[in-house]
């Protein structure tokens, strides 16, 4: 993929020792981006959804730490902040897996950098290097992923996909909508369907906007649309990302994506997932140990900005749901397409 066939925003950006974030929550009305000077900054744009998405969570989460640790005045005081900031920014969300991953990261790149007896100066800015290549390896991840997605469509097909895995939820190019942009530049036409993805609707407001900003072909349905569409025939294919895969090859993704597999299995549609193999978590062996966030209220009762239920009723707002790997036709990360024995064959990536 060439990088001028991408020109989405990008969600976090290092520039002069500072880190910008594109404030999601904004999102298609307004392009805002916020300056966090502290690893509480990051904190609380990851918690309250200013960046989302598995691989953008753990870019700006990497950069937290940096941003937690930059003020230490010795070497010793540098590495206990950099474990205090990341233990810290590991409580901000509990379900997508790419953020402990960031922070486990960080901390081992920090123990070395220790070891290395560099200046003081020089220790900190390694740390702010393995940020940088954190976020520019998701970048390439993402191209090998939208190669290895492209491969399984043909021209003129539809596409189902389900809240937003694109650019926005990345460092680039995103993971689910990573071969729509291949497919646009190559002269392929895929008519891509957003389900808009209640509550917060990341498939309205983000995947329908960077799509359709890049003049892919894109249409907003709402959620309940899903079955009607495949039942006319229109969907060829469905593509979701994930905040985490289970050893078995089970998968968290945002609320609703196990419905669009179901409802797809019924209509003989594959369902695709697509992950850079830092989602991939083999010490949780299936998707009933994936911790699944719930969230207020609020989303559900006050989601478009006016109260659409009554006062004091009973809500349940979990944030994702778990798609058992019978409904998965494939898994593609960036080390190629991988199908059921999901167990054995997500094992040996890491081999
Ligand atoms: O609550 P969000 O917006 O962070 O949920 C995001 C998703 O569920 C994405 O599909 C997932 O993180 C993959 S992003 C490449």
């Amino acid at each position: 993929m060439t990088t001028t066939s991408y020109t989405g925003l990008q969600s976090v950006i290092w520039h002069d020792d500072k880190l910008d974030l594109l404030d999601q929550r904004l999102l298609p009305e307004e392009i805002v981006y916020l300056p966090l000077e502290t690893s509480e900054d990051v904190w609380e744009a990851i918690r309250h959804l200013k960046v989302r998405g598995a691989p953008a969570i753990g870019i700006a989460a990497a950069y937290g730490v940096v941003l937690g640790s930059r003020s230490a005045e010795s070497a010793e005081e540098w590495l206990t902040a950099v474990h205090k900031a990341a233990e810290y920014l590991a409580t901000s969300r509990p379900t997508a897996v790419n953020l402990f991953w960031a922070l486990d990261r960080m901390k081992a790149r920090a123990e070395a950098i220790a070891a290395e007896g560099l200046t003081l100066e020089g220790t900190k800015q390694a740390l702010i290097t393995e940020a940088i290549a954190i976020q520019s390896e998701d970048e390439e991840t993402n191209r090998m992923i939208g190669e290895h997605a492209l491969s399984l469509f043909q021209d003129d097909i539809g596409v189902l996909t389900h809240c937003n895995a694109g650019g926005l939820a990345t460092a680039k190019y995103g993971t689910a909508l990573a071969p729509f942009y291949l497919a646009k530049e190559r002269g392929m036409n895929i008519r891509v369907f957003a389900d808009e993805t209640r509550p917060v609707l990341q498939g309205a407001r983000l995947t329908a906007f960077e799509l359709h900003q890049a003049g892919i072909d894109v249409t907003l349905i709402c959620d309940n649309m899903a079955g009607h569409v495949m039942s006319k025939g229109w969907v060829n294919a469905v593509i979701v990302g994930t905040d985490r895969v289970a050893a078995n090859g089970d998968v968290a993704n945002k609320i609703g994506t196990y419905s669009v597999a179901v409802l797809a299995k019924a209509h003989g549609i594959p369902f695709y997932v697509a992950c850079p193999l830092s989602t991939i978590d083999l010490n949780t062996p299936t998707g009933a140990e994936i911790p699944i966030e719930e969230r207020n209220a609020e989303e559900i009762t006050e989601g478009f900005g006016k109260r659409t239920a009554p006062q004091g009723v009973k809500v349940y707002n979990p944030a994702f749901d778990i798609t058992p790997n019978e409904y998965v036709t494939a898994i593609i990360t960036e080390k190629g397409i991988i199908e059921a024995p999901f167990d054995v064959n997500l094992k040996k990536l890491f081999e």
